[in-house]
């Protein structure tokens, strides 16, 4: 695996990846680091879609609007070196705050038509600000075919969908399932802060997103669905920051559920912030 620092590094490298096979179609990971099997089954979607897998880590200083946050973001350098390696990456994208930002994080204007004001954008201001910063500037250093996210960040995987249609980056998006611990956690870096119990006790999580949503079609009311999956956290350690039932391409609120909503989840285990979801599509009875 080729290790990149910068934007003359990675072209100096896709270019001789490039030099047997001058049509090689390039997949583009972008992460924060702290990678589990969650990155790696993109990694992998990569390698069945594409010639040649780059990933990035960069846990980009733009995104977060809580400074502690930052701080105690999960950082595995070493591990995560290894896990790509073994994985098939063929090109590792590593840059420095400076190489992503050579003028500094600089104001940073678009229009997402609404799709950034619930959910995530509620509660973490500015968020999708420089997640779409950061991930353009990615498309744009590196030029991808496909770029690969995860679907546990729903509202994110829309919202990129949505700056590179805006700011026509010929590049194709691609979604990924969310992948579960054997419990049903979702896996997330952030979960690397859990202790062995809380990770254990974070069963709960999918288990009354599921109950909430089984059958729903008998009381698709979003007060009833949201007080069912609500019920599921009663007594436990878990505090709920919003439960959010909306339309997958609008990202608005609804009042009655249907195949087309998804339920999105967003839970405190003491400081530990933590998001799931779940598309009704996937307990429809028909
Ligand atoms: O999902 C993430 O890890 C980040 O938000 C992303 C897309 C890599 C941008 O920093």
């Amino acid at each position: 695996m080729i290790i990149t620092r910068n934007q003359s590094e990675i072209i100096a490298a896709i270019k001789t990846a490039k030099t047997e096979k001058p049509d090689a179609l390039i997949g583009l990971i972008p992460t924060m680091g702290a990678l589990h099997e969650g990155h790696m089954s993109l990694v992998e979607l990569a390698k069945n879609q594409c010639d040649i897998v780059i990933c990035s880590v960069f846990v980009n200083p733009a995104q977060f609007n809580n400074p502690d946050d930052l701080a105690t973001y999960p950082r595995t350098l070493f591990d995560d070196k290894k896990l790509l390696e073994n994985n098939g990456c063929d090109i590792l994208l590593l840059p420095t705050v400076e190489a992503v930002y050579p003028d500094g994080i600089l104001p940073y204007e678009i229009n997402l038509e609404g799709l950034d004001t619930g959910m995530e954008g509620t509660f973490r201001p500015g968020h999708f600000t420089g997640v779409c910063m950061v991930v353009q500037r990615f498309l744009e250093m590196v030029a991808p075919d496909k770029a690969y996210f995860g679907k546990k960040d729903f509202q994110q995987l829309a919202i990129i969908g949505k700056m590179a249609a805006i700011r026509n980056l010929a590049v194709e998006i691609v979604g990924a399932p969310i992948k579960r611990a054997e419990n049903g956690l979702a896996l997330s870096s952030r979960n690397a802060l859990l202790t062995d119990q809380q990770r254990e006790n974070a069963s709960l999580i999918s288990l009354a997103l599921k109950n909430g949503m089984t059958n729903y079609e008998l009381q698709p009311e979003n007060e009833a669905i949201r007080a069912k999956i609500e019920a599921g956290f009663a007594n436990s350690e878990f505090t709920i920051e919003y439960i959010a039932i909306v339309n997958n391409i609008s990202l608005k609120e609804v009042a009655i559920a249907d195949e087309n909503c998804t339920v999105c989840i967003v839970v405190f285990c003491g400081k530990v912030r933590l998001l799931d979801n779940m598309q009704f599509a996937d307990f429809a009875s028909v």
